[in-house]
């Protein structure tokens, strides 16, 4: 019996030693403490055995039992050190104490048009207004002289909202409210309304590198005692020739929006070419760039303002369209991208 035990043992080291991983040990454990395990089996010879055998036998193999745990144990703890640091070493190596590699936002290209353009109208006295993205029929259209069934709600492609109201087509849904806010001042103590407002836009456009569904638009309007289309060309050209750092030309071709009368397309002379024509300005030496007009008399009636007294203009600046001009972006989608590769090239401004 003395010489099994010593036999197991001896096989039993042998084939510890063997052992590469976890899961060789856990088939030697099953092998020889399992159920059917060979030192389980000694146990079960014990019963040829006299009293006195079975004590003695009994105590070595348990003896053996615990020796055979305790070497598994020991070796099992050594291979997983073993197998964490065969991990380690198959990983790439990196510095844990080197900062992150953090990407820097940046001011969106239209943020920075727009605190621009904001800045030069402030200079020549106007506010800078806020106004919702979500406004009623009335605000858009019906203030503005479109009616329900007029054509020229064709033009905007509206998204409506369930409860009737509307995300905003133009900024020149903000006018009625402005002229509102203001015009107990404008009547009451001759301060004339001058007011920009820079927002966001919706149309339900098919998108492609000219069109997009959401875009920047920044309205501005005046009104005062006997403004003329005069005032309308100094403003606009002051404040073009500032964005563009160039003394520009500007002139008006005739176009027309509802709520102006007469209303314009405003030019300015190509950036390219500086007038002379090319293929950016389709050989005409003119950039579109800004419908604009003299506010219809209904619109400021619609405000509260007397049109036989009171006169203005009012402009609706593409201000996603100037940023793409400004830049030289080709693809107006870039815009709405969020990718920081694209936009973070237009920070050298600030
Ligand atoms: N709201 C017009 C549009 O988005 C643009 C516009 C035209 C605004 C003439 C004006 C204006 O203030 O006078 O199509």
């Amino acid at each position: 019996m003395d010489s099994k035990i010593a036999l197991l043992k001896e096989e039993f080291s042998a084939e510890l030693k063997k052992a590469e991983n976890t899961a060789d040990l856990e088939a030697i454990r099953v092998k020889y403490l399992g159920k059917k395990g060979s030192v389980t089996d000694l146990l079960k010879e014990m019963r040829d055995l006299s009293v006195e055998e079975k004590k003695a036998f009994g105590q070595k193999v348990n003896e053996l039992k615990a020796e055979v745990a305790d070497a598994i144990a020991a070796r099992t703890t050594e291979l997983k050190e073993l197998e964490v640091l065969k991990e380690i070493e198959s990983m790439p190596e990196f510095d844990v104490s080197m900062p992150a590699n953090i990407t820097e936002g940046s001011y969106h290209p239209v943020t920075l048009v727009q605190r621009q353009c904001e800045q030069i109208f402030k200079t020549m006295g106007f506010n800078v207004e806020d106004y919702s993205e979500i406004v009623t029929d009335y605000e858009c259209f019906e203030a503005l002289n479109i009616p329900k069934h007029h054509p020229a709600r064709d033009m905007q492609d509206t998204y409506y909202l369930t409860n009737g109201q509307l995300l905003k087509t133009h900024t020149s849904a903000a006018q009625n409210a402005i002229y509102k806010k203001y015009r107990d001042a404008l009547i009451n103590d001759n301060v004339p309304i001058k007011a920009i407002f820079p927002g966001r836009c919706f149309r339900n456009e098919a998108t492609d590198a000219c069109h997009e569904n959401t875009f920047f638009q920044m309205e501005g309007v005046m009104v005062d005692k006997d403004i003329s289309i005069s005032n309308l060309i100094y403003f606009m050209k002051t404040m073009l020739s500032e964005v563009f750092q160039k003394d520009l030309k500007v002139r008006l071709r005739p176009g027309f929006f509802p709520f102006v009368e007469p209303g314009f397309e405003l030019d300015i002379s190509c950036l390219i070419c500086g007038g002379e024509g090319c293929p950016s300005c389709k050989h005409s030496g003119w950039l579109e760039l800004c419908p604009c007009g003299m506010i219809h008399p209904e619109v400021l009636k619609a405000g509260g303002i007397d049109p036989e007294e009171y006169s203005g203009f009012a402009f609706g600046l593409g201000l996603t369209r100037l940023v793409m001009m400004k830049y030289g972006i080709k693809d107006i989608r870039d815009l709405n991208s969020g990718s920081l590769k694209v936009l973070s090239q237009f920070t050298d401004d600030e």
